[in-house]
């Protein structure tokens, strides 16, 4: 068994600044659950809004400095980056085509930063906002949150380890219905928007988080994809679906399904994946169990804090078994691991090797991904080079 092992807060807390965030916005306050849960950073400075009242009323509703409330987020960079006690990492949880400019302004001003998913609208940009982090030695977390569950930590340790043997087949979907109809008057008809959202909704919305868990698990790396892309609601620009096959490095083979018109599913995010020793599956609406299967033996589940886990899933465990947990503290977990080691760099420490999350060069694989599903979908299905970007 696995003892709930909440290590969050240890040392003194960061302080973080938000950019996005405003009423009835959707991810900053999971992002802040997430944060407040690992106990490792406290919010000091925001940029909620790009409508001057509704960013004071959010800053004041959070209980920050109304001198730490900017009008824009380019003012807070650089004010921040002059404060003896400014923000130790910028959150930015705005929407797609504001990233890059975004995120470049405070790794300008020498401030690590956390971004949402997908990174960038063009693959360079992300490598950009990778290339600039390294040389300023500055860390980048990309929150593709769903790596922080446990299991998904332990699915990492086997398939990464060996246990499943050589990895044959992947078979991975995210299956959600809230787009099965229009979005007229919805605030978020941005992500049907080709300015806003990029050349693709389904897959750079939810594919992204398949392309990205499916690497961070396996470690496969893609050569070749084909995609067919389809937009069945009537006058939306960007795909709802995507149907991907994909072969790697290697000789195995994988599909993946993004949907946001399957009705019925809400968020479904699950994988199975078949080797020549051993097979796991996982579904992120059940994360607290798992499947494994063993060649010769009947499958057994795994469950989150239960027998026979690894170092992985144990590090990540917050509470004892048959507690569940969920969403939240998968953030946590990415932001504790991003914490730790913004700590550990000042205190001149290496990184913690069970604290990864998943960085700008990720964000930038994902962003490649969008387009090669994309590039291929244009050519009727055509295989497509889906290869990591080369990264200088
Ligand atoms: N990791 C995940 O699982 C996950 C889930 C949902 C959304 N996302 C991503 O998070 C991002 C935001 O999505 P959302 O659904 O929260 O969007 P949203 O539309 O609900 O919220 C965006 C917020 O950003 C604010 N904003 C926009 N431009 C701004 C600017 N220049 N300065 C300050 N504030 C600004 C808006 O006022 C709004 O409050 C998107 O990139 C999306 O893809 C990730």
């Amino acid at each position: 068994m696995v003892e709930g092992t909440d290590s969050g807060g240890a040392g003194a807390r960061l302080k973080y600044g938000l950019v996005g965030g405003g009423p009835g916005s959707f991810i900053a306050s999971v992002h802040r659950a997430g944060i407040d849960m690992a106990r490792s950073a406290d919010i000091a400075a925001g940029c909620f809004s790009r409508d001057a009242a509704k960013n004071m009323m959010t800053g004041a509703n959070l209980g920050i400095d109304p001198g730490r409330i900017y009008p824009s987020y380019s003012e807070m960079a650089e004010a921040e980056a002059d404060r003896p006690d400014g923000i130790d990492f910028a959150v930015v949880t705005t929407p797609n085509d504001t990233h890059y400019a975004i995120c470049g302004a405070f790794l300008e001003n020498g401030i690590d930063v956390s971004c949402d998913k997908p990174l960038c609208l063009a693959t360079e940009e992300a490598l950009d906002l990778d290339r600039a982090a390294r040389e300023k030695n500055l860390l980048f977390m990309v929150t593709y949150a769903y790596t922080g569950y446990p299991l998904v930590r332990q699915a990492r340790e086997m398939a990464r380890g060996g246990v499943l043997g050589d990895i044959r087949i992947v078979v991975a979907e995210y299956a959600q219905d809230w787009l099965a109809e229009k979005l007229e008057n919805s605030k978020d008809v941005w992500r049907t928007d080709p300015a806003r959202a990029g050349i693709s909704c389904c897959v750079g919305d939810i594919g992204t988080h398949i392309e990205n868990m499916v690497h961070f698990v396996t470690g496969l790396e893609m050569d070749e994809l084909s995609a067919v892309l389809s937009s069945f609601v009537e006058g939306r620009r960007l795909d709802d679906n995507a149907m991907i096959n994909v072969r790697y490095r290697g000789g195995a083979v994988g599909h993946y399904w993004p949907s946001q018109v399957a009705m019925g599913r809400e968020n479904g995010l699950s994988f199975r994946i078949y080797g020549s020793e051993g097979a796991l599956e996982w579904s992120q609406e059940n994360p607290n169990e798992m499947r494994y299967a063993k060649r010769g033996q009947q499958p057994i589940t795994l469950t989150r804090g239960g027998y026979g886990l690894g170092r992985a899933a144990a590090r990540w465990t917050r509470m004892p078994s048959g507690h569940p947990e969920g969403l939240f503290a998968a953030w946590a977990n990415i932001y504790e691991a991003f914490c730790n080691t913004l700590k550990n760099r000042s205190d001149g420490k290496p990184q913690d090797e069970l604290e990864i999350f998943p960085t700008a060069f990720d964000g930038a694989r994902g962003v490649k991904f969008v387009h090669d599903c994309v590039a291929s979908g244009e050519s009727g299905g055509a295989w497509v080079d889906a290869s990591a970007p080369g990264r200088f």
